[in-house]
């Protein structure tokens, strides 16, 4: 929808797009509304202050309405979260190290580097840690957000589309914070392969 690159950009943007969609809704409404009653109810046009009693078709309008649209948002919400959190078995496996103020990758042959290739279209599990304090593995494009916490690995999955893409630090973790970038480069499998065959004997078979 705005050109997500992972499989969780569309459930991630309706998502926000309903969450958008309803605030606004109600912003105006609301806005609208409060406008209204200070011109209708001012001290000029009512100079004696009146007593208003409840309306239980109103009270039950505005419990059911909000209690609906709540449940809505929690749905997309949810649905969304369980396909983040169920990651498929045969993922390919990246290690993910977070310190001040760089990231590590390492894959299943023990090449390391610090961008960050997965093969496109293949779903890819990160194995997030940290070395010092609290980081977050963020890819915007992916739409993928999640705390690296020195002392526990945290777990993430995605497919990525081919291309290269912004991986930031979205935790405040110090000095460097701010500079603590790099990015996810997503080529075809055949090509990820190939790159840490190179990789592994340029850095003499460790
Ligand atoms: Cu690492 Cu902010």
């Amino acid at each position: 929808m705005f050109d997500g690159a992972s499989n969780f950009a569309d459930s991630v943007d309706t998502a926000f797009l309903i969450v958008l969609v309803i605030s606004v809704f109600f912003l105006v409404l609301i806005t609208a509304m409060m406008i209204f009653f200070v011109i209708k109810y001012n001290r000029k046009r009512n100079p004696v202050a009146k007593n208003i009693h409840g309306s239980i078709p109103l009270e039950i309008t505005w419990t059911v309405i909000p209690t609906l649209l709540t449940l809505v948002m929690f749905w997309y919400g949810w649905t969304g979260y369980k396909e983040m959190v169920n990651i498929p078995e045969d993922a390919m496996k990246i290690d993910v190290t977070a310190q001040m103020w760089k990231w590590t990758f390492k894959y299943a042959n023990g090449v390391e580097t610090d961008t960050l290739f997965v093969p496109a279209n293949t779903p890819v599990e990160v194995f997030l840690h940290s070395r010092d304090v609290s980081h977050a593995f963020f890819v915007p494009a992916f739409r993928v957000k999640k705390d690296v916490i020195p002392g526990r690995t945290n777990k993430a999955w995605f497919i990525a589309k081919p291309g290269s893409y912004d991986l930031a630090c979205a935790e405040y973790c110090g000095l460097n914070h701010s500079g603590m970038y790099t990015r996810v480069v997503a080529i075809p499998i055949a090509e990820f392969n190939i790159l840490l065959e190179n990789k592994l004997k340029i850095s003499g078979g460790k």
